[in-house]
């Protein structure tokens, strides 16, 4: 049982002629003023002089929580949570700035309007069971194992942000130092004319590495142009709606 269950306790930290160092220092004290006070109590976020223009913005936080503070279209200020949908990536990294019509992810380059709305998502290449069944096979071992989390994360057995972390293990110790070592067995065997592995093995594995690297540059950088050209449609419409407004 916590120090600071009941309100009596936490009311005797401040005394007229003192206030208890725990106000200041005490997780609990901390974690209760997160839940009772940022959550449920209004917030001063920013001053309406902070975001003139439209699209300007300024980032910071309401607890713990990251918010940003945007000027709408309609010269709203909109208060987003600093959070990307998708896997949980800080939207904007300034601290403020001005950023148009809409956000785009740096991560996955999903993009939203400046009233948090979605406004495009990169094409996705693995609709169908043939071209999942394509994805799974044919990416490799750290291929296959992030889509096999993707996929529990689609079926509600895994939460994002620990599919991100075990994503960026097998990265960081699947994916990279794989590549790094087909690479140097592919260099040695052209440089030196001998083979470490049988030849018709080495030809399979870099294949299959070769398709694992480029299936991600295909979701990075194909995704990301079609994302561009929906956000530059977008905005031709929005300017266009501006134009028949005047
Ligand atoms: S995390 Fe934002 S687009 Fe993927």
């Amino acid at each position: 049982m916590g120090k600071y269950e009941t309100p009596d306790a936490v009311s005797a930290l401040v005394q007229p002629h003192q206030v208890h160092k725990d106000t200041y220092i005490d997780a609990e004290i901390f974690d209760l003023e997160m839940k009772h006070l940022f959550s449920n109590t209004w917030v001063f976020v920013g001053h309406d002089s902070q975001t003139p223009k439209k699209g300007d913005y300024i980032t910071t936080q309401i607890g713990t929580q990251p918010v940003i503070m945007v000027r709408h279209k309609d010269d709203d200020i909109k208060v987003l949570y600093n959070r990307c949908p998708h896997k949980g990536t800080k939207i904007a990294i300034d601290r403020a700035g001005n950023t148009g019509k809409f956000f785009r992810c740096p991560y996955h380059a999903w993009s939203f309007k400046t009233d948090g709305c979605l406004l495009a998502i990169p094409l996705k290449h693995t609709g169908g069971v043939a071209s999942n069944l394509g994805a799974f096979f044919l990416t490799g071992l750290p291929g296959g194992l992030d889509y096999i989390l993707l996929v529990l994360v689609k079926q509600g057995f895994m939460d994002r942000m620990t599919e991100k972390r075990w994503c960026a293990n097998i990265n960081v110790w699947l994916r990279g130092p794989s590549m790094s070592i087909y690479l140097f067995l592919g260099f040695q065997a052209w440089y030196a004319q001998t083979f470490l592995l049988h030849w018709s093995v080495l030809i399979v594995v870099v294949a299959l590495h070769f398709y694992n690297g480029q299936y991600y540059c295909e979701q990075a950088v194909a995704s990301y142009a079609v994302a561009a050209e929906r956000v530059k449609v977008a905005k031709a419409d929005a300017k266009k709606d501006d134009v028949k407004k005047q």
